[in-house]
């Protein structure tokens, strides 16, 4: 039996902007994750198993662009010609995850790594982490399009990133643990749809918004030597002022509004929306003692769910 594990992961500064070349950060969410287990089959073919979705299937039977069948075909595609998916001996996936779904939390770039990593370590050729990243982003692609790679990226490597599109992995320590609430609006919001949005803005007016994408990448720039050296009252001011130019670029919405604010009135340092928006999470950055303060005000002010995360 092979079992692996991957973290959630939020995005942190950057979201959008990162899109367009300028960097991102994100850090991994290790209080939820996704598993992968790999038992050998009673018989021939590549079952897939998972509960949570209501999914029981021999891997032939889904459509080539089911994101985990991909992952299932990308593993073998990686490590052919010596193995073929129709000449190997009978397994089965299992698959779990704590990780709520389309909520950008990263829940399908960390089942597809779970998987990859379980797959290629039961048939005896774990994949480098470079390979798993990639594998993982072709699997992205098939959710959402153009994805910037952050998500595969963060989770492959399970730690703080700074990223940029087309560059070498920048993973960073953190100078000191820190806490982070995450707050769900519990309003599902495609990332497709916020990200074409963005799109059409820029396509309308491009020296306006590249510079609020200018503008961001310099707060993205700024927070990681804020992270890097323990500056968590100036990191909370770069949280929100990325908050107010992704409300420029029409990404929030009055839900994640009202979490921000609820936030900040409650004690936290800093707060933002985070990720696609219209919708989906924001996050803010608190005291570990005033964790459980700030995310009451949260709940009462709409947050369908919360979880603390401590960043190390
Ligand atoms: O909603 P999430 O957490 O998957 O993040 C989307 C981040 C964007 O920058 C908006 C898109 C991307 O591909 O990076």
């Amino acid at each position: 039996m092979t079992t692996s594990s991957a973290p959630g992961k939020i995005i942190l500064f950057g979201e959008h902007a990162v899109v367009y070349g300028r960097p991102a950060l994100a850090v991994p969410v290790t209080e939820v994750q996704a598993t992968a287990t790999i038992r050998p089959g009673a018989g021939p073919g590549i079952w897939i198993e998972a509960p949570d979705i209501g999914l029981h299937s021999e891997l032939s039977r889904l459509p080539a662009d089911h994101p985990l069948a991909a992952a299932v075909h990308g593993v073998f595609a990686a490590l052919s010609p010596s193995l073929h998916v129709g000449r190997t001996e009978g397994v089965i996936i299992h698959i779990a995850s704590t990780i709520p779904v389309a909520s950008g939390l990263g829940s399908g770039a960390a089942v597809s790594v779970a998987v990859i990593r379980a797959l290629s370590a039961h048939l005896r050729r774990p994949l480098p982490d470079e390979r798993v990243s990639a594998l993982a982003y072709e699997v992205e692609k098939l959710h959402h399009g153009t994805p910037s790679g952050i998500d595969n990226t963060v989770i492959t490597y399970a730690k703080p990133v700074y990223f940029m599109k087309g560059q070498p992995v920048e993973t960073f320590q953190v100078g000191a643990p820190f806490t982070l609430l995450i707050g769900d609006t519990g309003i599902p919001a495609p990332t497709k749809e916020s990200v074409a949005a963005v799109r059409k803005l820029w396509e309308a007016d491009k020296s306006r918004w590249e510079k609020i994408f200018d503008e961001i990448g310099e707060i993205a720039r700024n927070a990681r030597e804020k992270i890097v050296n323990g500056e968590w009252k100036k990191l909370g001011s770069l949280m929100n002022a990325n908050h107010a130019l992704l409300r420029q670029l029409t990404v929030s919405s009055p839900e994640l509004d009202r979490l921000v604010e609820a936030g900040l009135r409650s004690g936290a340092l800093g707060a933002k929306m985070s990720g696609g928006g219209r919708g989906g999470n924001m996050i803010a950055l608190v005291e570990r003692k005033n964790a459980p303060a700030v995310a009451e005000a949260l709940k009462s002010a709409g947050a369908r769910r919360t979880i603390v995360t401590q960043v190390r």
